[in-house]
């Protein structure tokens, strides 16, 4: 598999959510299980290149990637999930949409200081989830390391606004 068969078994959808936006998505890697497997090998290489001790999953198509990865490191999987789905003791953090506002969660218990953690999504577009999830986690004391996803939209700005976590992605477009 390369970066450009990647390329081919994303499904583009023209004008969704809204007239204008092309949409990439990700359900047409999982229904190969070669790209499905090229993108886990990748983020895997990534994810043991920074070093990372453990994996923040970013609900819910996050969740897809991080957990094979995750297994094949042998890493643990944090994950960061939205309202209302987390049982225990919750640390959030609130961030802006392009209209009104998000809130993003995670187990107080399961942050460790000082651990090193990639954050792992399928598609970084403003990077504003990203750069919650990450806020939240470093104010807990951890480290984030990397901002990781398969897809990015660089056009959008996110290496700034993520900056100075570096972000890696497989395959971007603009
Ligand atoms: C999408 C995508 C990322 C986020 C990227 O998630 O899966 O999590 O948006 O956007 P950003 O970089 O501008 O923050 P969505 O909210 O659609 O949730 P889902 O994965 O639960 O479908």
């Amino acid at each position: 598999m390369t970066v450009q068969e990647l390329d081919k078994a994303i499904r583009r959808v023209p004008d969704f959510p809204k007239p204008g936006i092309c949409f990439y998505d990700i359900t047409s890697i999982l229904m190969n299980p070669e790209a499905f497997r090229y993108c886990v090998d990748q983020l895997a290489a990534i994810t043991k290149d920074l070093n990372a001790q453990v994996i923040g999953a970013i609900e819910a198509r996050g969740f897809l990637f991080a957990t094979p990865v995750a297994q094949a490191l042998g890493l643990p999987v944090l994950l960061l999930r939205k309202k209302g789905k987390l049982p225990g003791k919750t640390l959030s953090k609130r961030y802006a949409l392009e209209y009104g506002e998000d809130e993003i969660f995670v187990h107080q218990e399961d942050v460790t200081p000082g651990s090193r953690v990639v954050l792992l999504d399928d598609l970084i577009a403003t990077g504003g989830t990203l750069k919650a999830g990450g806020a939240m986690l470093q104010e807990a004391g951890a480290m984030v390391v990397g901002a990781l996803g398969v897809i990015g939209l660089p056009f959008l700005g996110y290496e700034k606004f993520l900056d100075p976590v570096p972000v890696r992605t497989i395959i971007t477009y603009e």
